[in-house]
């Protein structure tokens, strides 16, 4: 198929290019290729590659900022969706949008499932809540959580920086999720994409942690002492866009479709560590 893959020089698109190029034709675009905001930009774009499937990544994904940049990030992430769906559907084109665990209130004790009602914790949850109403019922929605890869700042990247700094680093202990590599969420994809079911997934890797605990795991794989790391409450760390609780994310929809397991989050993170340290 070709697969036209936005937000390619993400962290996750990259992830993705890489891997579609394996089995697909990749048309990868970015904001310089097409912004996603103008409707003439799709049509040159979709135009000129003529899609089977659109593999959207590309988002407005600075959530702090999306409390102050309202009107932006909502055009970034659901006036961009609606357009890209309508396109999709002129040329009868597959579509699978990411989106995120942000789109519910995250004071759930055991997780969300992909069926739960959907009460967004923030404004980046809203513009998400919006792109996902315009794929609903049309393609695939895949909801992820605390994404690390190649390509761009992340949270291992700022805790090693941290940690060579010699600083005790306070590290909040009261979310809980599951960190997710991008290498692993696109082979998930590709899955989902060969499959073609519309419907919500939820894509993470295996297990849960606080980003605490996230912080010690990748103190121990980088050679530190787990005492670089100290635990503190969301008060301690207060930031302009709410955040969740509990970002857990349940799968039950890709199992049903037979998509193999995927790793633990641990074994991402020091597949991760090893590869940045092999560059
Ligand atoms: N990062 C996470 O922890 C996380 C968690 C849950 C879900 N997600 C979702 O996962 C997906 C991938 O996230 P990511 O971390 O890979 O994002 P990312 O690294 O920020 O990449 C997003 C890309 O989209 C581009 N983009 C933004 N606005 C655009 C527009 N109007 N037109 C065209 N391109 C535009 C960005 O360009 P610029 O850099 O120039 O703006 C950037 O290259 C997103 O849908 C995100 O909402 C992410």
């Amino acid at each position: 198929m070709k697969v036209l893959i936005t937000g390619s020089e993400g962290q996750l698109g990259k992830a993705c290019v890489d891997l579609f190029r394996k089995s697909h034709e990749v048309i990868p675009a970015d904001i310089a290729d097409a912004d996603l905001t103008l409707k003439n930009d799709i049509e040159k774009i979709f135009k000129s590659s003529h899609p089977d499937w659109v593999l959207h990544c590309a988002a407005w994904t600075d959530v702090d900022k999306a409390e102050s940049s309202r009107v932006e990030a909502m055009a970034a992430n659901a006036l961009a969706t609606e357009l890209l769906v309508d396109a999709c559907k002129k040329i009868g084109a597959g579509m699978t949008m990411i989106s995120t665990d942000y789109v519910f209130q995250g004071d759930s004790s055991t997780g969300y499932a992909e069926d739960d009602q959907r009460d967004p914790v923030n404004w980046y949850g809203e513009t998400k809540l919006k792109a996902e109403q315009a794929v609903q019922g049309y393609g695939q929605i895949v909801r992820t959580s605390w994404l690390f890869g190649h390509g761009a700042n992340n949270f291992i990247l700022t805790m090693r920086r941290m940690m060579t700094e010699n600083k005790t680093i306070k590290v909040v202990a009261d979310q809980t999720g599951s960190p997710t590599y991008t290498v692993d969420l696109a082979e998930v994809l590709l899955f989902l994409v060969n499959n073609g079911t519309p419907g919500i997934y939820h894509g993470t890797n295996s297990g849960l942690c606080s980003w605490f605990e996230f912080a010690q795991e990748i103190a121990s794989i980088s050679g530190y002492s787990s005492e670089t790391v100290v635990p503190c409450s969301s008060q301690e760390y207060p930031t302009p866009a709410k955040r969740p609780a509990c970002s857990v994310l349940k799968s039950s929809y890709l199992e049903l479709l037979d998509c193999p397991q995927r790793p633990s989050w641990q074994d991402a993170v020091k597949r991760y560590i090893d590869s940045i340290n092999q560059e």
